[in-house]
């Protein structure tokens, strides 16, 4: 089949289509054997380093569980364990940490800081989440589109609020790849980078997918199969809380706009969500602003159609497919 041994996971750009399809079947293959009771050890004696800048409850328990079902260690490196880009320069920890595990995962800022460790380490390195990409995530929301709608290939997938961020940059990329009708409905002042649209636009046409971007709700979300949202500030962005609260108010996911799509629309998060005020944050922002839902109403978000849970359980077998095809036996 495919070979993506001792291939890194920076960002979905750099994998064929094939290869993210081999990645969605091997994970859905994963899935099947873990629900049978059967841990085929693909990843047994491998040691993975779990390097984390910004917290995590997913990505990090992800990781932790894939690898221990596979029969891997995994050592989480949190922020202040290590030196790195403090006292030691990313290649020399790379280098470092190279030298004693098989595999690296950053989360973090920078997305040079990851392209770093990659270029270094000489081992497979994946992005749990940069400030520019998340393809991990994307996997993870590509095979529970897939669950839920049976295939990917001109699904109508539609990407609601800050369409600059890491996940709207990654579900860009993975829908083109993967020939989906997919639309960024965005304010104008929060349309993602013209030349990541440009080159969206070339990667769809392998499969003939369509890349659209659009300030209008009804344009972007009519008859749509799936609609996706995301925080309105992203980790490190807290600052601009306020002027995204303005900016993207009217492209709240509510139950107004789930009824212009299709009946049987699935709402998607790569949460943590702001959906009600149970959260200490979610009562500052009310506090603040007088809204406890943000990005998603509470009513959307448990309704019949959200299917955030099974994304985040996907998460840890796309995670598991990811390793076993990069590093496992
Ligand atoms: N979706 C996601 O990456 O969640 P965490 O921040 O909890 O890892
Ligand atoms: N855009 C969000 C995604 C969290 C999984 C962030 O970067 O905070």
């Amino acid at each position: 089949a495919f070979n993506l041994k001792g291939r890194s996971l920076l960002t979905l750009k750099d994998f064929t289509p094939q290869e993210i399809e081999y990645l969605i079947d091997l994970s859905q293959e994963l899935k099947s054997l873990k629900y049978a009771g059967i841990r085929p050890k693909n990843l047994e004696g491998k040691n993975i380093a779990l390097i984390f800048e910004k917290p995590s409850t997913r990505t990090r328990c992800a990781f932790v569980v894939a690898a221990v079902d596979e029969g891997a260690h995994p050592e989480y490196l949190g922020k202040g364990d290590i030196q790195l880009g403090k006292k030691e320069t990313v290649a020399d920890t790379a280098r470092v940490l190279g030298r004693m595990f098989d595999g690296i995962e950053f989360r973090g800022f920078k997305h040079e800081t990851v392209e770093q460790l990659a270029k270094h380490a000489g081992v497979p390195v994946w992005n749990g989440l940069t400030d520019k990409f998340h393809p991990t995530q994307v996997l993870a929301d590509l095979l529970t589109i897939k669950e839920h709608k049976g295939y990917l290939k001109g699904i109508k997938f539609a990407y609601v609020g800050d369409g600059r961020n890491n996940m709207a940059n990654s579900l860009m990329i993975g829908a083109a790849k993967m020939g989906m009708d997919f639309r960024i409905v965005a304010p104008k002042e929060l349309f993602p980078e013209e030349e990541l649209v440009e080159e969206a636009k070339e990667m769809a046409k392998e499969r003939g997918g369509k890349i659209t971007i659009t300030d209008s709700v009804d344009e972007g979300i009519t008859g749509v199969d799936a609609i996706y949202t995301d925080v309105w500030a992203s980790m490190g962005e807290e600052e601009e809380f306020e002027r995204r609260v303005k900016l993207l108010k009217p492209y709240q996911v509510n139950m107004d706009m789930i009824k212009k799509a299709d009946d049987e629309v699935i709402f998607m998060h790569c949460l943590p969500a702001f959906h009600n005020r149970d959260t200490v944050i979610g009562e500052e922002i009310y506090e603040k602003y007088g809204l406890a839902e943000m990005e998603v109403t509470d009513e959307v978000f448990e309704s019949k159609h959200s299917v955030v849970f099974d994304e985040a359980e996907n998460r840890m077998h796309t995670i598991k497919a990811v390793m076993v095809a990069t590093i496992g036996k």
